[in-house]
């Protein structure tokens, strides 16, 4: 009869390739303050599924959604700290950390989306995304989510109409001073906390895109859209610089693969998400979508250029002047 230490034995010798092969899987944590549904999420799933497709056995990658584990007030460090390894913050949330990517938060810079594409992959577009190295982050892609709209409890057709209204904004100083060009005040506040603050009355506007918007059901605080398409709200897909060049070179050719591959899918199907959800809103009958004539336009631009002005200085003339050329 067999004795069952001898039985114990050879069971664990049996599973031990398997506990050592486990153990050897890499686990890539990718948290971002979104829903799923929405061009990041969506980017992250895709991540997640084309490192399980092509680096099975070698790397994993853990999505967690819509600020459960980190909210945007404290994701960076979490990153620094590596308690996670992968973010997609708005840029806006990264210009503190490098003040020539304020480039991107100017107001009414790039004529559509397509300039901007084309920005970020000119060799000055591509350098920004080196520039938050000193603090050991590097930046891996631009990810796009889509054009920012304004919106209030009040229809805001002229530039005018926003003074005294006080703006929810992400964490960035040009977005602060562009509402307070317009006469409004600005709060910077966590994305997970705007639809709290707009109904408790701590604030009573705000821009963002469509698919923001949409899937936070800011919406039914905000009666009143403008589509002024007025700057981009676009993610630095970044990673700690050590966590990355550790991964075996191999790994990370091919991580750089699939991230080419993503980006080309969030870039593609990022608009129609923002369109499809921009006509939910309007479908709920609740609020009123107001588009601007090219004078009214032309005005908005106009009142907030002086932002440009007071930002040149950090962000530099030369890549100011890149960046216009791409129009
Ligand atoms: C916001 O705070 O409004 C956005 O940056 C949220 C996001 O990640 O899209």
């Amino acid at each position: 009869m067999k004795s069952p230490t001898l039985g114990l034995c050879t069971l664990l010798l049996a599973t031990l390739p398997l506990i050592n092969a486990k153990a050897d899987v890499i686990t890539l944590r990718f948290s971002h303050v979104v829903a799923p549904d929405t061009p990041k999420g969506k980017g992250a799933l895709l991540f997640q599924q084309l490192v399980a497709q092509r680096l099975a056995g070698q790397v994993q990658v853990e999505v967690l959604p819509n600020g459960t584990a980190f909210d945007d007030a404290n994701e960076l460090q979490a990153l620094q700290d590596g308690k996670v390894d992968i973010l997609a913050p708005a840029i806006s949330k990264l210009t503190a950390l490098s003040p020539k990517l304020k480039l991107f938060d100017l107001p009414f810079l790039f004529e559509n989306r397509a300039a901007l594409d084309h920005f970020q992959t000119r060799p000055s577009g591509k350098q920004l995304l080196l520039s938050l190295e000193k603090v050991g982050i590097i930046g891996l892609a631009y990810w796009p989510n889509g054009l920012k709209q304004l919106s209030a409890r009040k229809a805001l057709r002229e530039p005018g109409d926003a003074k005294g209204l006080v703006f929810r904004i992400q964490n960035s100083d040009v977005l602060q001073t562009q509402f307070e060009v317009l006469g409004a005040s600005a709060v910077k506040l966590p994305f997970n906390q705007t639809l709290q603050a707009l109904a408790n009355g701590t604030v009573n506007a705000t821009e963002n895109t469509w698919s923001n918007y949409w899937s936070q059901r800011l919406d039914q605080q905000q009666r009143y859209f403008t589509e002024t398409n007025h700057g981009a709200l676009d993610y630095l897909l970044i990673v700690r610089a050590d966590r990355w060049r550790t991964l075996p070179f191999a790994v990370r050719s091919t991580l750089e693969e699939i991230i080419d591959q993503v980006t080309f899918e969030v870039k593609k199907q990022s608009e129609a998400e923002n369109q499809r959800d921009r006509a939910r809103i309007a479908a709920t009958g609740g609020s009123e979508i107001l588009t601007l004539t090219p004078e009214q336009r032309a005005r908005w631009r106009e009142a907030m250029r002086p932002v440009w002005q007071r930002y040149e200085g950090e962000i530099g003339a030369a890549l100011l002047k890149a960046a216009e050329t791409s129009n």
